[in-house]
């Protein structure tokens, strides 16, 4: 039997919105699946040309949304930091967000995870630990405890970020990087993935290898 994901902190809910229309989206669908919620659409805010009406759900252009379903609630469904300007946006135009949480991530009781954030498999979120608004945690990647990850950020598979540990907003943690205890990453700093990350990394700096270090120029968060 496929374990059951759950949506919180939208009560009884049964169709969602996703943002996003490519491959991740494809992946958010699945784990609404194992919530037995269904997928109403998908919201394109990049391209028009694959606002496509015909697909299954329906592709909607980000200009066109508040029509549809104006009660249904979203789920991003973007990997890339830049999500944040359509999901604000959306929010701006009313839409409520929905968290959706997989059954085996482990989630402390004691953490706070923020509307619109989507847990995948086997994530652990430690005691007091506080997850932005519009965060994705991908799979299996840790958060330890007392750690603040700020909105419409995103932790790479198996990204450990270790206790008290603050990152920004719009933060980029690549594939297994590890982020040790105490250090603060700031907004929209990038974490290469496989990095072990000893210093505090300053706002809009991109950091690779063991230990981190500043790469010369920054990299945009990867799409
Ligand atoms: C750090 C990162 C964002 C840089 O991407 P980019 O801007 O396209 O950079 P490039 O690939 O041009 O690499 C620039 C340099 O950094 C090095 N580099 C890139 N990523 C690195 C990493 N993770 N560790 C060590 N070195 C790295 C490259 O070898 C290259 O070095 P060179 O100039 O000596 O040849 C990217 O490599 C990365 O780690 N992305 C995360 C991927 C990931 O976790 N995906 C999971 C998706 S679910």
């Amino acid at each position: 039997m496929v374990p059951r994901a759950s949506i919180r902190n939208v009560p009884h809910l049964e169709r969602v919105i996703l943002v996003g229309a490519l491959r991740f989206a494809e992946e958010v669908t699945d784990l609404c699946r194992m919530a037995d919620v269904e997928v109403a659409a998908w919201i394109e805010g990049l391209d028009r040309e694959r606002a496509d009406p015909t697909h299954l759900p329906p592709i909607l252009w980000v200009d066109d949304q508040a029509a549809f379903e104006p009660d249904l609630p979203v789920l991003p469904a973007i990997g890339p930091v830049r999500r944040m300007g359509i999901m604000r946006r959306l929010v701006g135009e009313g839409r409520r967000l929905a968290t959706l949480v997989h059954p085996s991530a482990v989630v402390s009781p004691t953490a706070v995870i923020e509307p619109g954030c989507v847990v995948c498999p086997l994530v652990v979120v430690g005691a007091h630990s506080r997850i932005g608004e519009g965060t994705i945690l991908n799979r299996g990647s840790l958060v330890g405890h007392h750690t603040e990850v700020g909105r419409y950020s995103f932790l790479g598979p198996g990204a450990n970020v270790a206790g008290m540990v603050t990152l920004g907003e719009q933060v980029y943690v690549g594939a297994g990087a590890i982020i040790r205890d105490h250090l603060r990453v700031g907004d929209r700093a990038v974490v290469g993935m496989g990095a072990a990350v000893v210093k505090d990394v300053p706002a809009d700096v991109t950091v690779v290898g063991v230990p981190a270090r500043p790469l010369e120029r920054s990299a945009e968060a990867p799409s």
